[in-house]
Formats: C-alpha cells, structure tokens, sequence
C-alpha cells in the first residue's frame, strides 16, 4: 500500500508557522485499478480477522445501536459470515435475553434444550413454543430422563389447552434416540432414515443429554459461510459502556456464550474506557474484547496496552452522528484508520472501521486502508431486522434510525437509570451528540449484504486481490477533486 505519508500530504503553513495536516474520508479518494487474473469476483476470499482470536467470513458488522442490532439482525448477520453486536440500552435482563436467543438459535446439539414436564399444560407447552421460537420440547421426569417428545404438530388440533402434556405428545417407547457423542453425519442419517425431525440424545441411564434438530442441519448446508463457535452456534457480540453496571453486564453476558464484548464510549481513549479495560481484562481474561472508539495512534496503542484484542476507530463519521459540529473534535475516517491501523500493525491486532460508510465502494476503501472489518449502522437501519416499526409516510415506508447520544436516546436511558423520573430541569443538561430521523425501508437485510459484499468483490478484483490481505498489498489511492467526485456519480441522465 502507498505510504500513508503520501496520503496525508502534510501542508505547511510557513507564514504561521502551525503545521496543519491534510485528513481524508472515503469520499475524497478513490482506488487505482491494476492488473488482475481473476475471472469471477466469486473466486476473492472476504474472510477476515475480527478480534485476535476470532475469524468471519464478511467482514461487516452490525452496529451495536438500538435501531441497528437485537437478535434477528445478529443472527442474520453471523448465517452471512459477519456479526451482529447487541445494543446496550436496555436492561442487562434484556440485552442477555437478546444474546441467549443468538446462542440458541442454532448448534450442533442443543446441550441444554428447553424442556417440559409430562403434566404440564398443553397451554403451557403452547407459550413455551411461541416465547423461545421452538417448534418441539423433550418432556422429562423429576430425574431428568426422557419420557417424551412434544412437537407443535401435536398440538395444532388441540382445542383444549387445559390438556396435559402426556396426553398429547409422542411416549419415550416410540421414539428415536441416540447415545450421547452421535456424530452430526450420524445424527443426519438417523433421521433421514426414519423420517424424523428431532432427535433426543440420552446418557446410559436415560437421562436427556442433548438434542440434534434437522432444521440446525439443514442450516448448515443453507448458510455454509456462517460465524460459527467450536459447537456450531452462531458468534454474538454485545456492547458495553464503562459506567455503573458493567461490569455485571459483562459477567452475565459471557454466561450466555457472548462471542466478544464491545467496550464502546464516543472518547474511547479516557482514562475512564482504559480503567474499565483494564478491570473487564482482569476478571474476564477468556473473552474477546473489541474496545472504543478512538481516532488516533496513540488511543489505538493505550487501548492495545490496557487489553483491547480489535480497536474500534471513528469519532465523528457516523450517519446520525453531530459529534464534530457540536464538538469541534474528530478526524475524517480513511485518514483515522490509516493512523489507527499503522500502531495496531504493530501489534497484530485488528481495526474495525466504524462509521461513515454510505456505500459499498467505502467498505472495499476501509479494507484497502487497512481496517480488517467495517461497521456500519445506517446501511442497515431500516430493514425487516432492524428493531422498531415501519411508518409509512406519503405513500413511502420508513423505519427510526438515531444516534445513540441523541436527545431522546439520552433521555430514554436517563428515565430507565432513574426509574419514576418525571421532571426535566434535572435533564436540562443533555447535549446530543447525535440524532434522530428516518431512513427508507430496505427490506431483508441479507438483500443489502449481498449489494454490499458483492460491491467488494468487484473492487477486489479491480485490484487483482483474491484475499483481503492482498487488498491493501495492492492499493494505491488518488485524491479527487469535487469535479472527480461528481463525475463518480451518475451524472447527465435522468433517474
Ligand atoms: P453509520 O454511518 O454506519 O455509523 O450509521 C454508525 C456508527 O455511528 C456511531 N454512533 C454515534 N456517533 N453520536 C455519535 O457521535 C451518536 O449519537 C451515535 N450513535 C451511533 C457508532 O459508532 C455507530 O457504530
């Protein structure tokens, strides 16, 4: 890659005597094409580094903002190769409720499936189904042995929800078990062979040790490029802040199998982030730690030193985001991973690029410069995952998208800390550092990941670039003019 010297073209102001140095963002510079020897854009390699020890598929990440990423996004973003990180404004509860649905959305075996017992209420059975989005629940004995199986099948026709349990499901006697240590192709043979959906593994005594299900092993075979841990279940992550309760947070979501805490604050490089950094290291040395955000080398090399296993860089670029204008502080994005990814080289620790990326060609620029994921909120604000409603205005559908220091999310999270607040001047004090709008209705957001990876596979291949790595061997980057900008879009035609 050029010399980020290059780039930055540090100006001198002789007359002044202050030296101010240029700083660019991705709309200011484009990639230079060269030779390449690929066909097809199917033939570049995506994956990446997310953290020191965990990999994707994708590079994207689903931002951890409250209109971005809740469970339905984050599952669908690992079953794409990338992750989704939960949002923190909620109650620990909540947002441990959010991960453990993730974690159990899909595995190899259900180590711990829920359960119900024989005289149990089909009403009961009912709610179980519809809360945990299951579609049958093994049934047990005080002693945890298998006495059967209940599917929502057997209970489609039941009118009577006073009905028990035993009644209605499927005896031990009648159905197909296997010892605990099956292999998966085992376990797909066995119920191919008898026409069977799910299959309860039991230990010498008869107790319940597990679960295969056959829609987890059709899953495999539909989404092969998934984020996946050592037992098949998809990778979360989740955000934390350096306040009041993060500590317990953070224990109770690793409880659930959370993949990689998010320690994320607007200054991550504050003795306040470092503290809380250096504390969470300490008392969780297992889990994955992404910290931010900073825009410097130095906030990349403290958070690094204090335990940081990626850095999250981008003070300012975001959709929803007024940090520079409010603030006067901030560094254009290409130009603050730049500096960021220069330090974190050093060290061998990934950079995600977080914010400000409007397109596809902005993703593939991050990746060149050196970030080895991208995050992204706006992009994907807006689609059936996303949480929040559709409100269809004149005629077109829209979905809330907001930053998370704005006024309201502020406010929102002042009242939850400070239950049966209700007056203002105690609040008077709030200065939003983002805001609160609308972004058109997307869609399935697997629909934007496809434009947007597919939009980096082409510009890998601009770039002769079959892996990620490779990228950045091969960029070079030219500064545009306004005319260059313009001449980028569309332009002459009606659309
Ligand atoms: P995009 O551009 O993808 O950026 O929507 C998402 C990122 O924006 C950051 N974010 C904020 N930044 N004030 C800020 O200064 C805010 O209220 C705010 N909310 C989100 C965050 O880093 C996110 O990933």
């Amino acid at each position: 890659m050029q010399s980020i010297a290059d780039v930055h073209g540090a100006i001198a102001q002789s007359d002044t005597e202050i030296t101010i140095r240029k700083a660019f963002t991705y709309e200011d510079v484009l990639l230079v094409p060269r030779y390449s020897s690929i066909r097809s854009r199917k033939d570049v390699d995506t994956s990446t580094r997310l953290t020191r020890r965990l990999r994707l598929n994708t590079p994207i990440i689903s931002a951890n903002m409250d209109t971005v990423t809740e469970s339905e996004m984050a599952i669908v973003m690992a079953r794409r190769g990338g992750i989704g990180i939960v949002h923190r404004f909620n109650s620990i509860e909540q947002q441990v409720a959010q991960v453990r649905h993730v974690k159990r959305s899909e595995s190899f075996v259900i180590e711990h499936p829920y359960t119900i017992d024989a005289g149990s209420t089909v009403g009961r059975a009912r709610d179980m189904l519809d809360d945990y989005s299951i579609t049958g629940l093994p049934v047990v004995d005080d002693e945890g042995c298998l006495a059967g199986l209940l599917s929502s099948r057997d209970i489609l026709f039941v009118r009577d929800d006073s009905r028990l349990v035993r009644d209605v499901m499927t005896p031990g006697d009648r159905l197909i078990t296997a010892p605990v240590g099956t292999t998966i192709a085992e376990a797909e043979e066995i119920l191919q062979i008898h026409k069977v959906e799910k299959l309860p593994l039991v230990d010498r005594e008869g107790r319940l040790a597990g679960l295969i299900t056959l829609r987890d092993i059709l899953k495999r075979t539909l989404y092969p490029e998934s984020s996946k841990d050592a037992k098949g279940r998809l990778l979360v992550g989740a955000a934390i802040g350096v306040a009041d309760d993060y500590m317990e947070r953070a224990v109770e979501l690793r409880k659930v199998g959370c993949d990689v805490l998010v320690l994320d604050i607007a200054h991550g490089h504050s003795e306040n982030a470092l503290s809380a950094l250096r504390e969470l290291r300490s008392r969780l040395d297992d889990v994955e730690i992404i910290a931010g955000n900073v825009a410097t080398a130095e906030g990349t090399r403290d958070l690094i030193d204090a335990g940081a296993d990626a850095v999250k860089v981008g003070v300012g670029p975001g959709s929803i985001c007024i940090t520079r204008v409010v603030t006067g502080v901030g560094v254009p994005q290409l130009t603050a991973v730049m500096d960021c990814v220069r330090e974190a080289d050093r060290q061998d620790v990934p950079v995600v690029a977080d914010g400000g990326v409007r397109q596809s060609g902005d993703i593939t620029k991050a990746l060149a410069a050196g970030a080895s994921t991208v995050m992204i909120g706006n992009l994907l604000a807006g689609t059936r995952e996303s949480p929040g409603v559709v409100v269809v205005r004149n005629g077109t559908r829209y979905k809330a998208s907001r930053g998370m220091a704005s006024a309201e999310a502020t406010l929102e999270r002042r009242r939850r800390e400070k239950p049966g607040w209700e007056g203002e001047t105690e609040f008077s004090d709030v200065v939003p550092e983002g805001v609160e709008g609308m972004v058109p209705f997307k869609g399935q957001v697997t629909e934007v990941l496809v434009q947007l990876v597919g939009g980096l596979r082409s510009g890998m291949s601009y770039l002769g670039a079959r892996a990620l790595g490779e990228l950045r061997d091969n960029a070079t980057f030219v500064q545009i003019s306004n005319a260059g900008l313009s001449e980028s879009s569309p332009h002459d035609v009606e659309l």
